[in-house]
């Protein structure tokens, strides 16, 4: 039985996970309303509230899961990608639960976590790994757990972020992303004809900055934009969006010569997103698993998923591992 948290961002988030993969409780705590009126997280505030949270969280997850803290076998958290003071908070709490139980420690990636998301209740296969999320855009040759080939990344925004500024810019609350998609259920996909950067290039590299300007450029030429506009925008950007991420992935699935593509990270949630790869999937005879939307968004399940992976193979870390904010895959 492995404890897990996850506190990268402004999510704090515990789950209780027996390896390989029967996940036992899953809660996530979000501090969204609480960085609603800055438009964006703020560390200081986020990582306050993560201390707040912790103890309450870690609590209801092992009423759930009913099981007492000293059925638990190993602890892990979250060591970065993230915001330091964020990471720091779930980290220590990991660290010092383990410390206490003289217990083993596991320190999870969490661009890892999403990456096995896919995967929560099957084993981790061969596959094109597509990771979507506020902080990246990634497409990884998964040949197993915990050995990768990252194909290409984005030079400037990633996806999510893309999605969150465009949001942003049209005065939509925060986050961005799943704003965006509402009011472009609404719209005309084909009002505007934006760039779909990089598309061409025999290369998984991605590119968000000129599409989310040429959105701007856009608003910035009507004058008092409707309702039915904004609906236009979100619905042309987009779907522009989506054929770049659906293309990239299949290409580098038809080129690394695997039949498998997973879906991850919270730009997973996009219902446009899931059902163009599904259906372009289905065209290459691919075989697409999506994360469940309840496992794309920052969450402690992924992170207890992938510290099972490490708990099986005794890879343990050592709790003189400090965090770090930059951290690659
Ligand atoms: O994985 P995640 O929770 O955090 C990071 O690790 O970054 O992803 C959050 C991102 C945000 O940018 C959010 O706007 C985006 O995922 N997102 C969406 C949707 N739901 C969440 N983007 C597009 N459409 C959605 N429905
Ligand atoms: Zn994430």
């Amino acid at each position: 039985m492995l404890l897990a948290i996850e506190s990268s961002c402004d999510e704090t988030a515990a789950a209780v996970l027996s390896p390989p993969s029967s996940l036992l409780a899953s809660h996530i705590a979000s501090q969204v309303e609480k960085h609603r009126p800055y438009g964006g997280v703020v560390p200081e505030l986020a990582s306050r509230n993560h201390l707040i949270l912790l103890n309450p969280i870690i609590s209801q997850t092992l009423k759930s899961a009913d099981i007492r803290i000293d059925e638990i076998q190993a602890f892990s958290a979250t060591s970065g990608p993230g915001l330091s003071s964020s990471l720091l908070m779930g980290n220590t709490a990991a660290k010092a639960l383990a410390l206490a139980s003289n217990k083993p420690f596991i320190s999870v990636n969490h661009i890892e976590g999403h990456l096995c998301s896919p995967f929560m209740q099957m084993e981790i296969k061969p596959h094109i790994a597509l990771i979507v999320s506020g902080g990246h855009t990634l497409l990884i040759k998964v040949n197993e757990f915990n050995n990768y080939k990252t194909l290409g990344s984005t030079l400037d925004d990633a996806a999510g972020e893309a999605f969150d500024k465009v949001g942003k810019m049209l005065g939509l609350p925060y986050p961005g992303g799943p704003e965006v998609e509402k009011l472009a259920k609404r719209g005309d996909p084909e009002r505007f004809n934006f760039p779909r950067s990089m598309i061409n290039r025999d290369n998984s590299t991605f590119s968000f900055s000129g599409l989310k300007t040429s959105v701007l450029y856009a608003l910035n030429k009507i004058q008092n934009p409707d309702k039915q506009i904004l609906a236009d925008l979100c619905a042309s950007f987009q779907i522009a969006v989506v054929e770049i991420l659906v293309h990239k992935a299949t290409e580098a699935a038809l080129k690394e010569n695997l039949n498998t593509i997973a879906l991850s990270g919270g730009v997973a949630c996009n219902n446009s997103l899931r059902q163009a790869l599904r259906i372009r999937c289905q065209k290459y005879g691919l075989e697409l698993i999506a994360v469940d939307p309840k496992y794309s968004t920052d969450n402690a399940a992924m992170i207890a998923r992938a510290a099972a992976e490490r708990f099986i193979r005794k890879k343990f870390s050592l709790l003189s591992e400090d965090v770090n904010p930059n951290l690659r895959i």
